[in-house]
C-alpha cells in the first residue's frame, strides 16, 4: 500500500513506484513539519531533516523564545499570525477581526478509495490520508489531504477547512505548501500571452517571493498554474525536477518563498487577491487539488508523470482513450462569413479526403455577423443556416461526417436578447459602468437561474440535431467583479463561485451527454489546465496556428499536459496570426503531435496542399496511438537552439517510437545533425523508416540494419539537412 504510518512516531510516508513524500509531527504541541520529497526511500525514520535538535527554541522546552521556532520550522501547511512571518498557505479572520491561526496535530485516517473533490483525481489503486490538524481558540478543523497511487510517481494534495461552532472569513486557503532545502534550484514557469502562450521560462531562485498568479478569473494565457522547482543542472533527460500543478480553472496563485535561513516554500492555490469565504459553524471549504511531481530524470521525468496522471487518473470523458475524429473547423476559413452552402460544400470535400467531423464555429446564432452582437442569443440564425440546424447536420451526416459545433455560453452581449431582457446577469458593480471586452460582459454564473437557463439553451441546440462534439469557448476575463444575490461580506467568493458555476455546467453537460466530445477554448488557451481537463479531454492550444510558433506553444504546454489533450490544426498560408509561410507537409507533423485536425477553406487552399490531406489522415491513423498513449520524450528544443526541434513518442512496451524533427532555419556549409534517441529498450533491437509523405508510406532510413537501442540513445542516429526552412521529416522506429 502507497501510505504507511507510523503512529507511534507520528511521521506518515507515502510511497510512489519510484518517489516518497514524508511529513511528520513535532513534539507537543504537535506542529506538522515537511521531512522528504525526492526519489523513493525505505522506511526510515529521517525527522532529523526537520532540525529540531538543532534549534535551541524547541516550544516544549523553551516557550521564551517560541517564534524563532515558527518561524524556521518547514511547516507542512503554514497558518498566518502566530510567529511563522514566511508566506503563508491558510490565513482567517474571526468577525471580531482577528487573524491569529496555530494549527496542532489531532490525528489521521485513511482510506482505501479515492473519491475527492470535482474536479479531481480518481482511480481504484489509490487511498488518501488525511492529517487532522486544529486551532482549539478559533474551533477550527483543517484537514490535510493527500492522494496516492501505485502506479504514478505523482501526490495530490488538498485541505479541508472547518468550522466547528463559529463564523470564519478565509482571507487565504491555499492547496498545498512545501518547505525544502534550497540546493540551488532554479525556478521553471510556463508564461506568454494570447496566441504566444506557454513559453517556457527558467530562471534562478532568489531570496523574497517569486511566483505567478492570475486575477483574471480564468487560468490565463499570461500564467499557468505550474512551477517547475529544478536543479541547475536538470535538463530534458537528467536532473532533479520537482513540478507543481493545480487542477483549478480560475484565479490561482503559485510560488516559492526564499526565506533567512535559505530555504524553500512552495505553495499553490487559489489566488488569495479578490478572494474570501465566509464559513459558518458547521460548513466546510475545500480547496482544488494540487499535484506534486518528482523525478530524478530531469523535465522529461516530470512530464511523463503528469501524463500519466492526467491520461489515467483525471480525465474522465468517454473520449479519454479512443482516437478523435479528425475534424475540420470553419473559423480560419470563413470566420462570420458563411451559410448552409458553404459548410456543406467545406464538408463534401472534408469528407472525400477521409475527414471525420465539421465544426461549425462562432457565428451561427442570433444575429452575429462580427463579434459585436448575440452571445447569449443560442438560437440558430436561419437567415445563415437556411432550413435550420437540423438540416445542417443532417446534410453534413449524409456526406458521412460528424457534427460539431462552438458555443461562448458563459457570456452575454449588450446587443442580445438576453441583455435586453436581463441586463442584471451581467457581472457589473451596481452604479458603475462595466468594461467591455470584445465587446462582452461576462455571465454571473455563480448564480443557479443564470446557470439553469444556460444549460437550457445549450441542451435545446443539442437535443435538437446530431451534434457530437462542442467547442466551449470563453473569450474575455473577469472584470467589475459583484454578485447581486451576495451579501457584502461574501462577494470576495464570486469569482471562485463562478468557477464552481462552470465545472458545474460543464458536468451536468458530460452526465447528460456522455458520448459528446467537448473540447474547452479560451481565446485561444487561456483555458489550458487540468480543472478543464477534468471535463473535456482536449482543450485548444493557442489561436496561433503557425507551425512555427506551435513549436514553443506545444513544447510548453506538454511540459504538463498529455499530448491526447492538445488541440492543434494544420491551417492555411501566409499564416492568420504571424504570415509566415511552411510547407503543408511540416504543418501536419506539427499538429499530428496534437489531437490533428485543420481550420482552413479546404474548397479554396492551393491544389497541392489539398492533395496532401488524404495523405495526411492516413498519417494520423497510422501515428496517433502512439502520441496520444506514448511517453514523450523531448529530443531538441527549437526555443532553446534557435534551430530545430524534436521530439519522441514511444509505445509503452517501447516496440515503437515516432520521432518528429522540425529544422526551423536550414543552414549553409555544415555537418548533418546527431541525434540522441530517448526512452527505447536499451536491449531491443529497432529498424528505423522514414514515412513519406508523398507516396505516403514508409521508407528505410539510413543505413539498412537493425540497431540496439543503447545504441540509438548514446550513439544516436544522423539527420541530414533538409533543403530550405521550416522543413521536417517523422521517422518511425519499430522493434524488431
Ligand atoms: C476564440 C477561439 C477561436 C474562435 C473564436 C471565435 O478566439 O479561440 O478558435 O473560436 O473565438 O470567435
Amino acid at each position: 500500500m502507497p501510505i504507511t504510518v507510523n503512529a507511534g512516531q507520528r511521521i506518515f510516508k507515502l510511497d510512489t513506484p519510484n518517489t516518497s513524500y514524508i511529513c511528520a509531527v513535532s513534539d507537543e504541541p504537535g506542529y506538522p513539519g515537511h521531512v522528504y520529497y525526492g526519489p523513493r526511500i525505505v522506511d526510515e525514520d529521517v525527522t532529523y531533516l526537520l532540525r529540531t535538535a538543532e534549534n535551541p527554541y524547541v516550544p516544549t522546552q523553551n516557550k521564551r523564545d517560541k517564534l524563532s521556532f515558527m518561524d524556521c520550522y518547514p511547516f507542512e501547511y503554514p497558518a498566518h499570525g502566530t510567529g511563522d512571518f514566511r508566506e503563508c498557505a491558510l490565513k482567517v479572520r474571526t468577525e471580531e477581526g482577528y487573524t491569529a491561526c496555530e494549527l496542532h496535530y489531532t490525528g489521521y485516517s485513511i482510506e482505501n478509495s479515492v473519491s475527492g473533490p470535482m474536479p479531481g483525481v480518481y482511480g481504484e489503486n489509490g487511498q488518501v490520508l488525511a492529517i487532522e490538524l486544529k486551532d482549539e481558540c478559533l474551533g477550527l478543523k483543517v484537514l490535510l489531504k493527500y492522494t496516492v497511487f501505485d502506479d504514478c510517481d505523482a501526490i495530490i494534495r488538498h485541505t479541508e477547512i472547518i468550522s466547528a461552532d463559529r463564523t470564519i472569513y478565509l482571507e487565504r486557503a491555499l492547496s498545498a505548501s512545501f518547505d525544502m532545502d534550497n540546493d540551488d534550484y532554479e525556478l521553471v514557469t510556463l508564461n506568454g500571452t494570447w496566441a504566444r502562450e506557454r513559453h517556457i521560462e527558467r530562471k534562478p531562485i532568489a531570496h523574497g517571493f517569486q511566483g505567478v498568479y492570475s486575477g483574471r478569473g480564468e487560468t490565463s494565457h499570461q500564467h499557468q498554474p505550474f512551477l517547475g522547482i529544478v536543479s541547475k543542472d536538470c535538463t530534458y533527460v537528467s536532473g532533479e525536477a520537482i513540478g507543481v500543478n493545480l487542477i483549478y480553472s480560475g484565479n490561482f496563485y503559485a510560488g516559492v518563498y526564499e526565506g533567512q535561513f535559505d530555504n524553500l516554500r512552495v505553495m499553490i492555490g487559489i489566488n488569495p487577491e479578490d478572494f474570501e469565504w465566509k464559513l459558518e459553524a458547521g460548513e466546510s471549504f475545500i480547496t482544488p487539488q494540487a499535484v506534486l511531481v518528482y523525478s530524478k530524470e530531469g523535465l522529461g521525468g516530470m512530464s511523463r508523470a503528469f501524463h500519466d496522471l492526467y491520461r489515467g487518473h483525471l480525465i474522465r470523458s468517454s473520449w479519454k482513450d479512443k482516437p478523435r475524429p479528425i475534424l475540420i473547423n470553419n473559423w480560419e476559413a470563413t470566420y462570420f462569413d458563411f451559410n448552409e452552402e458553404k459548410l456543406l460544400a467545406i464538408a463534401k470535400e472534408a469528407a472525400e479526403s477521409g475527414i471525420e467531423m465539421l465544426v461549425m464555429d462562432d457565428g451561427w446564432f442570433g444575429r452575429r455577423n462580427d463579434d459585436n452582437s448575440s452571445l447569449g442569443d443560442w438560437f440558430v440564425n436561419e437567415d445563415k443556416l437556411k432550413g435550420g440546424l437540423k438540416k445542417l447536420v443532417d446534410g453534413v451526416n449524409a456526406l458521412g461526417l460528424k457534427f460539431g459545433i462552438w458555443f461562448e455560453p458563459e457570456m452575454i452581449s449588450p446587443d442580445s436578447d438576453l441583455y435586453r431582457t436581463h441586463p442584471d446577469w451581467a457581472i457589473a458593480v451596481p452604479g458603475r459602468t462595466a468594461g467591455l471586452a470584445r465587446n462582452q460582459y461576462v455571465l454571473d454564473i455563480s448564480r443557479k437561474e443564470v446557470r439553469d437557463h444556460v444549460f437550457k439553451v445549450l441542451s435545446d441546440i443539442l437535443d435538437n440535431a446530431n451534434i457530437e462534439y462542442v467547442k466551449w469557448d470563453m473569450n474575455r476575463p473577469l472584470s467589475d467583479l459583484a454578485s447581486l444575490e451576495l451579501p457584502a461580506d461574501c462577494q470576495k467568493e464570486l469569482s471562485h463561485r463562478y468557477v464552481l458555476g462552470v465545472y458545474e455546467l460543464q458536468g451536468r453537460l458530460m452526465e447528460r451527454y456522455p458520448g459528446l466530445l467537448l473540447e474547452n477554448c479560451s481565446g485561444g488557451g487561456a483555458r489550458y489546465d487540468a480543472g478543464m481537463l477534468c471535463y473535456s479531454p482536449q482543450i485548444w492550444c493557442s489561436d496561433d496556428t503557425d507551425a512555427i510558433e506551435r513549436l514553443m506553444i506545444q513544447e510548453g504546454t506538454a511540459l504538463v499536459y498529455p499530448l491526447s489533450t492538445m488541440g492543434a490544426h494544420v491551417s492555411d498560408c501566409p499564416n492568420h496570426t504571424v504570415g509566415r509561410v511552411t510547407p503543408f507537409e511540416t504543418r501536419g507533423y506539427v499538429a499530428l503531435a496534437g489531437t490533428f485536425g485543420y481550420e482552413l477553406d479546404i474548397t479554396r487552399i492551393p491544389a497541392q496542399d489539398r492533395a496532401m490531406i488524404p495523405g495526411q489522415v492516413k498519417m494520423y491513423h497510422m501515428y496517433h496511438e502512439l502520441v496520444a498513449a506514448g511517453d514523450y520524450y523531448r529530443i531538441a528544443s527549437y526555443s532553446e537552439n534557435r534551430l530545430y526541434d524534436s521530439w519522441m513518442c514511444v509505445k509503452k512496451d517501447k516496440s515503437g517510437a515516432l520521432l518528429t524533427f522540425i529544422q526551423v532555419m536550414g543552414r549553409a556549409n555544415c555537418h548533418s545533425r546527431r541525434i540522441k534517441l530517448q526512452g527505447l529498450d536499451p536491449e531491443k533491437t529497432y529498424r528505423i523508416y522514414r514515412f513519406d509523405m508523398e507516396n505516403v508510406r514508409e521508407k528505410p532510413y539510413g543505413p539498412e540494419k537493425a540497431y540496439r537501442g543503447d545504441t540509438l540513445m548514446n550513439a544516436g542516429i544522423i539527420i541530414n539537412n533538409l533543403w530550405g526552412d521550416y522543413k521536417g521529416i517523422l521517422l518511425h522506429v519499430i522493434s524488431e
